[in-house]
């Protein structure tokens, strides 16, 4: 069986960049050969969130490839110049493009790697394979959308899966339930519920934020419910002086400090990131409802400090037993749908890398985003987006995808070059692409 140098799990914005970074040290002469699996069908980002009017959060100066390479080919600005866009881009005077936009950047920028990637393929489990009492390779084996199940063999692997939906304890048992869905999967859902007249919405993030307005244009008539914890929608701080934490150099500083300070950074900026809509959103949501005010209508509610005691699903409809924070009373409603907008786990990679498990010290990750593992273990597991308790914030983020990749790259030389025979790491590998 074929051996592969680096196996990559998932292949959304931080696999491309790092097919990416890979693609351009070939022309450096360090070949590394490379492999993506991808679960879904084809490249999507987002799809089920790929709503009307919804924009970038992050400048798109911080895309694939600029913050390593302003001069590569897949920069932002070079795909607006190869769709002949680049002067119209500039006379839109936005740093912040439309998520229908970049999703259309990183599709071209993923179409590069068609040879590499195997799409409809999702990941199931990591084996070790021994010899002796090392492990020197790792089976990767995945399943197809025919149900076939195919392995791969490789000398390292990168996982960078995203997050999964968080699905409150008390919505668990309703996990069979079409009328309840997380926002992950909000348009494929949404679209089989054309009659619906009451419907919930839980959490106070961008992600409830862009559902409510999406609900309130959907359906003329429904009562949308916007029901969370929070006294008040915060928005989102991306302020200059704030925004410095999403800096490359940051992350240095985050993982140089110690447990109880990163603690207390992540803290201290956990809203710039999380239960944080942007403020023109939630001026769009405080109009909602002031016109409701003026027509004298409660069609829609907004039900701050209150929390899901219980739902249970009935015939007729969601049933939710309310508690009230503010004045501390119970009471019941019913809904025909309940949209989570309750935010994403990353926490999935313990899952994959079960059977290996043992091999690591902590689950702990070095500077390089590599998982800390004992002397016999000799593959190198790099994680993407699941390291914010050690590298800050912006891990999950498009923020730090280029020069991380860098990182990850430097590392894997290092790894490979120790794996190869020779010890020596220079093979010229032809690229495969045409740009
Ligand atoms: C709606 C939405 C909008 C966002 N907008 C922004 C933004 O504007 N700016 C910003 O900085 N961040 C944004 N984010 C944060 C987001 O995490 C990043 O933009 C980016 O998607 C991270 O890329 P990733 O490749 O690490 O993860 P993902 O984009 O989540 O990609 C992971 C990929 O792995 C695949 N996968 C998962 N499990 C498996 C498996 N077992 N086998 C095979 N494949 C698997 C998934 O299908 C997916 O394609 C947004 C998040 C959401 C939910
Ligand atoms: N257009 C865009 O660019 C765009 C769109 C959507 C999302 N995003 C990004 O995606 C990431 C995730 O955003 P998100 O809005 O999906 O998630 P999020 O920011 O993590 O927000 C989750 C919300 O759910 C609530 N919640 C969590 N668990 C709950 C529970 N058990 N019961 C009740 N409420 C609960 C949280 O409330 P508490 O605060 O009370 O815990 C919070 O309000 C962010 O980085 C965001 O910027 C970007």
């Amino acid at each position: 069986m074929k051996i592969y140098d680096l196996i990559g799990i998932g292949f959304g914005p931080s696999n491309i960049a790092l097919a990416i970074t890979l693609e351009e040290q070939k022309q450096a002469s360090y070949g590394i050969e490379s492999f993506f699996i991808e679960k879904q069908p084809d490249f999507a980002w987002h799809a089920n969130m790929m709503l009307d009017n919804a924009h970038m959060q992050v400048s798109f100066l911080k895309d694939l490839a600029t913050m390593r390479n302003p001069s590569s080919h897949f920069t932002f600005i070079n795909y607006l110049h190869q769709k002949n866009r680049l002067q119209d881009f500039i006379n839109l005077k936005t740093f912040f493009p439309s998520r229908y936009e970049f999703n259309d950047y990183l599709t071209w920028a993923a179409s590069h790697f068609d040879h590499c990637c195997a799409y409809g393929e999702e990941v199931l489990e990591i084996l070790p394979e021994k010899h002796g009492s090392e492990v020197e390779l790792l089976r990767v084996r995945s399943r197809n959308q025919d149900q076939v199940v195919n392995e791969r063999l490789t000398r390292n692997l990168v996982i960078s899966i995203g997050g999964q939906p968080r699905i409150p304890d008390g919505f668990r048992s309703l996990k069979e339930d079409s009328r309840v869905f997380h926002s992950n999967s909000y348009l494929k859902e949404i679209k089989r519920h054309p009659n619906a007249k009451r419907i919930a919405v839980v959490g106070g993030g961008q992600s409830a934020a862009e559902i409510f307005m999406d609900l309130h244009h959907r359906y003329t008539a429904a009562q949308v419910d916007l029901i969370m914890r929070a006294r008040a929608i915060k928005p989102s701080d991306d302020s200059p002086f704030v925004n410095e934490i999403f800096n490359t150099d940051f992350t240095d500083h985050v993982f140089n400090s110690s447990d109880q300070q990163r603690t207390e950074i992540l803290s201290e900026f956990w809203h710039t990131n999380y239960a944080a809509p942007d403020l023109v959103l939630i001026e769009q949501i405080f109009n909602v409802f002031y016109r409701q005010k003026i027509a004298g209508i409660e069609q829609h509610r907004y039900l701050r400090r209150h929390e899901v005691k219980q739902a249970v699903s009935q015939k007729d409809g969601i049933q939710f037993v309310l508690h009230d924070l503010g004045a501390d009373r119970d009471y019941i409603e019913s809904y025909d749908i309940v949209v989570l907008a309750t935010g994403y786990n990353r926490d999935y990679h313990k899952y994959l890398l079960a059977p290996i498990l043992p091999y690591f010290e902590d689950m702990r990750v070095d500077r390089q985003y590599r998982l800390r593992s004992v002397t016999q273990f000799k593959p190198a597991v790099f994680l993407q987006g699941a390291c914010e308790s050690s590298h800050g914030l912006s891990d999950t983020l498009l923020s730090v995808t280029a020069t991380r990749t860098q990182e990850i790259v430097q590392a894997l030389i290092h790894s490979t070059s120790n794996q190869s025979a020779s010890g020596q790491l220079k093979r010229a590998m032809p690229s495969a692409l045409a740009y």
